[in-house]
């Protein structure tokens, strides 16, 4: 890794860690169970892809208004997620950023509750820290509402579930990838430019980068839970071919699966090219997408 690019990787994901301590209600706060488990889970670590990418794209835009509740914003929605997705009546993971998951950590229940609190949070968050430039937290609110709803995160999620068990289509497939991964890619990326009170047109670029990012990122995690170590993920492996997933590897093999993250990934750096990537950082942060081990 070039280490100009670590450097700002790292800056990056230490000013999400400040900006998530600074804006999630302590864990002593009424009652403590819940918010004890909201913190495990959101401080356990984790890439914070989502809300470095939210932070670059509205550094490059020049954005003047403070990115950070946004930030939080993206990673407490994504969150969520993930303890939801771990759940018993979902994927049944019992491992989660080198961590024992939310419910096995606490009670089903428990895990339940601090989900919907995390995602519930996030809008009020958005809904606080951009009162005072309604038209941009209007549109951050509606941009992450839609990523987030029945028709895109959650609509991919029932799809991976319903697709369980037989082979689907290939153009099943994509609708779960597309949906259930890069939705809130691009939901990262187009808040980070709308943050950044960017033209139409540039926020429909950043969408469209989030998008083939959140492809490419989905198909390496497919890959990475065929070839991966618990050690090097921090999250179960070889699960999707134990719930009988269909996914990118299942379906078309490890070779294919990665010419599709190199496409992928090739169309995000196209994208990339239309934004004021000066440093290259959203450019080096996409080819490290498409290598990372974990
Ligand atoms: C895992 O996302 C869920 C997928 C969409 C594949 P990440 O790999 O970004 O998880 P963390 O945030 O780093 O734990
Ligand atoms: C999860 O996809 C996507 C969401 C949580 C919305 P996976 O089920 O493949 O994610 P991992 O592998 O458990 O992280
Ligand atoms: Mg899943
Ligand atoms: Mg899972
Ligand atoms: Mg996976």
């Amino acid at each position: 890794m070039d280490s100009d690019f670590k450097t700002k990787f790292e800056t990056l994901q230490s000013r999400v860690e400040s900006a998530i301590d600074a804006h999630l209600p302590s864990a002593t706060t009424r009652p403590p169970l819940l918010h004890q488990a909201m913190r495990y889970s959101m401080e356990a670590g984790g890439k914070r892809l989502r809300p470095v990418l939210l932070l670059a794209i509205w550094e490059n835009l020049g954005g003047t208004l403070d990115p950070e509740p946004a930030a939080v914003a993206i990673e407490c929605l994504h969150t969520y997620s993930l303890i939801h997705d771990d759940l018993p009546s979902m994927d049944d993971g019992d491992l989660r950023r080198g961590r024992p998951s939310c419910h096995r950590k606490f009670d089903e229940a428990t895990a339940v509750l601090a989900g919907d609190a995390l995602l519930t949070h996030a809008f009020a968050l958005l809904g606080r820290a951009y009162s005072s430039t309604p038209r941009i937290g209007i549109d951050l609110v509606s941009e992450l509402g839609a990523a987030a709803g029945s028709t895109r995160l959650i609509g991919g999620q029932m799809e991976d579930i319903l697709a369980e068990s037989s082979p689907c289509s290939a153009a099943r497939l994509r609708f779960i990838h597309e949906n259930k991964t890069a939705a809130l890619m691009s939901a990262a990326t187009s808040m980070g430019a709308i943050a950044a009170e960017a033209s139409p047109d540039r926020v429909n670029t950043a969408r469209s980068l989030g998008k083939h990012l959140g492809l490419a990122f989905q198909i390496i995690d497919d890959i990475l839970d065929a070839t991966g170590t618990p050690e090097e993920l921090g999250k179960n492996v070889g699960s999707d071919v134990a719930s009988r997933k269909n996914t990118f590897v299942s379906l078309f093999g490890i070779n294919a699966a990665r010419e599709a993250a190199r496409e992928e990934t090739s169309r995000a750096l196209g994208c990339s090219r239309q934004l004021p990537d000066e440093s290259g950082f959203i450019a080096d942060l996409a080819r490290w997408m498409q290598h990372r081990i974990k």
